[in-house]
């Protein structure tokens, strides 16, 4: 491509980021670059080219910066809304009739930005086929750009409503779910294929049926458009048809295009000849054609995946040539430009990974081996490196070598804390255990004293018992001494009443007990016995004041009477007092016949004394019945004891 020099610094930035950074804008109409490298200069306040291409070195992420700002992916679904309705009326019906016949269709939408084209055309095939699978047509569209970023969020499928604001309402509820309605079926995410591509670099897609290729050229300088323009001809098959973007026009005299709506810019390829490349015409030429056609088609899908999967991955060729990578193979080393192409050790991983030299050479040391090992990112992360040898199924040994890097802080702190939890937990068995047998010895003990409860209460319950019966005793004891009190009270009286009788008596009485203590005795008792105090009840029969044979007589007829229970008379015996000089009859019966031991009533029935005889003895006044006898001179009355 050979282009005119006009704006010598300009250009030499431009020659510059693409020897240095690999990134070729050379091919961009000056305007619209000019225009958007000096918003970035403006932005990081460089002064001039030179001070920018500065920045550039010292900061490589710019690089991405600058691209981005070039690359412009404005885009919408069904943008240019009769352009399409002249595509669905007037294109698409004859493609999927010559589709239909031959059993293929093959679509290329080149700078499909974030896939909002590539879905639209997408939906319009699947409108007029129905089922696409019922046709038996294989239908391929596969959809290109250069900026990566976009391609995520093409391969993503979910847009905002302002893209969608052209989509017909019932296409929108046909073809979009998910929870606001603006993600797109799988059906129709799994007809595309996605790649990333570089126009200018690459090359074309071929047996191509339908090109869209919209808003892409504007930004190209002429050469840059004739150079692209003739490599979407050369992808056309006979008869496919370029579908340009409004303001896109044909160069004159470059292709055998021919308008089939001047206005939509949709075009159609007739023949090929003139200004045309030449299209391969032998058979090896073809089956070249056709391997590079596969090869593009596998690097698009190797590309997907690699884009697709969480780890990082670097493929190297056997000199140690990047020749793949993936975002997060960036993402992880901080690689603000592309790997690709370089040699390993011009790229971040080598300056920021030094272990991976030494593994690499590990990795190769004998024989290629797989080599594992934990390294940081510069970000601070745990990674996991695998170096894994690429060996060829002949005998050309290693021809290359794939190092796969993943993030595994996650699973190392997971690691961690299931460690720290196997510790917490057997510090909580051994914790447990001990609270076991803590929890049996207070069993233990807890049993033991509702033993002893048991033991307590069942002595209470004996206490309450006794206590009651006590109770009950000393209830029946007051009864029983109230009732004795009764019994006293009427005692006393009785024998008060007693006491009143035998004072009345005429004759002395004496009351004996049966163990032959006196109990009473009147006042005629006391005058005949010559008691000088009545308090001399309670003195025993055999120490009454009188001679000694007549008391031995009355206690000896005293326990006679008290055993016999019959009374006994003792006639004209004489009684020879101190008081009273006489004879008496003794009359000793007992209180109560049935009952002797309750005592005996002794009454003195005295009789004058007899004149004296001649001889000078006295003689009775009468003769007391029964056979006296005389008292024994001897025998002086016992004086009684006096309490
Ligand atoms: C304005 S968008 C057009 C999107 C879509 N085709 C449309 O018309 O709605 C232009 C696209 O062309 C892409 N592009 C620019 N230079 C490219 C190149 N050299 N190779 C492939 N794509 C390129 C940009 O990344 C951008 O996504």
């Amino acid at each position: 491509m050979k282009r005119p020099k006009e704006n010598a610094p300009l250009e030499l930035l431009l020659e510059t980021i693409a020897q240095e950074r690999g990134l070729d804008l050379r091919g961009y109409k000056r305007g619209t670059l000019e225009r958007r490298i000096r918003k970035r200069m403006e932005r990081l306040k460089a002064k001039d080219y030179a001070g920018y291409l500065d920045l550039l070195r010292k900061r490589p992420a710019e690089v991405n910066q600058l691209l981005d700002a070039v690359l412009i992916n404005v885009t919408r679904f069904f943008r240019d809304p009769p352009a399409w309705e002249f595509l669905r009326d007037q294109v698409v019906p004859g493609l999927l009739d010559r589709a239909l016949s031959t059993g293929s269709l093959r679509l290329w939408c080149a700078g499909c930005a974030t896939g909002e084209e590539a879905y639209s055309v997408a939906i319009l095939i699947a409108e007029q086929l129905g089922e696409p699978s019922a046709h038996k047509i294989d239908i391929k569209i596969y959809a290109t750009d250069n900026d990566e970023d976009a391609l995520k969020i093409a391969r993503n499928g979910k847009y905002s409503e302002e893209a969608l604001e052209l989509v017909p309402a019932p296409l929108r509820t046909k073809y979009f779910g998910g929870e606001r309605g603006r993600t797109l079926v799988p059906k129709l995410r799994r007809m595309i294929i996605f790649g990333r591509s570089n126009l200018l670099a690459n090359p074309p897609i071929s047996h191509i049926h339908l090109l869209l290729c919209r808003n892409v050229l504007i930004y190209f300088d002429q050469v840059a458009q004739q150079h692209i323009l003739t490599k979407l001809t050369r992808a056309l098959e006979e008869g496919g048809v370029l579908f340009l973007g409004k303001s896109e026009s044909l160069l004159r005299g470059t292709t055998n295009l021919h308008p089939l709506s001047a206005k939509w810019r949709i075009f159609q390829l007739r023949e090929r000849e003139g200004a045309m490349d030449k299209q391969p015409s032998s058979a090896a030429e073809k089956m070249a054609q056709k391997a590079s056609d596969e090869l593009h088609v596998l690097k698009a899908y190797q590309q997907s995946i690699l884009e697709t999967v969480e780890p990082g991955i670097l493929i190297m060729d056997s000199r140690d040539q990047v020749i793949t990578e993936n975002e997060a193979a960036r993402r992880l080393w901080q690689s603000s430009d592309n790997m690709t192409g370089k040699a390993l050790k011009e790229t971040a991983l080598w300056d920021k990974c030094p272990e991976l030299v030494t593994h690499l050479d590990e990795s190769r040391a004998t024989r290629p081996a797989t080599i594992r090992f934990e390294c940081k990112s510069p970000a601070g992360l745990s990674l996991s490196i695998t170096i894994k040898p690429i060996l060829s199924e002949g005998s050309k040994g290693q021809v290359g070598t794939l190092i796969h890097m993943e993030d595994v802080t996650p699973h190392n702190a997971l690691q961690s804390t299931i460690e720290e939890l196997e510790t917490t937990t057997e510090e909580l068995q051994s914790s447990n255990e001990e609270l076991e047998n803590t929890n049996e010895e207070l069993q233990s003990t807890n049993e033991e004293l509702e033993t002893i409860n048991e033991e307590l209460q069942s002595s209470n319950e004996e206490l309450e018992t006794t206590n009651e019966e006590l109770q009950s005793l000393n209830e029946e004891l007051e009864t029983t001494n109230a009732e004795l009190q009764e019994r006293s009270k009427q005692l006393d009286e009785l024998n008060q009443h007693y006491g009143a009788m035998v004072e009345r008596m005429p004759l002395p009485v004496l009351l004996v007990n049966a163990d032959g203590s006196i109990h009473l005795f009147n006042s005629a008792a006391q005058k005949l016995l010559g008691f000088a105090d009545p308090s001399a009840a309670g003195i025993r029969l055999d120490q009454l004041p009188l001679p000694t044979a007549m008391r031995r007589l009355l206690a000896e007829k005293h326990v006679a009477v008290v055993r016999a229970g019959r009374p006994e008379v003792l006639t004209h015996r004489m009684l020879e007092t101190d008081e009273n000089p006489g004879f008496a009859n003794i009359h000793i019966s007992p209180v109560l016949s049935d009952r002797p031991e309750h005592g005996v009533l002794i009454i003195f029935e005295p009789f004058p004394v007899a004149p004296a005889s001649s001889d000078g003895k006295k003689a009775a006044a009468k003769t007391p019945p029964g056979n006296g006898r005389t008292r024994s001179r001897n025998n002086k009355p016992a004086k009684a004891s006096r309490r």
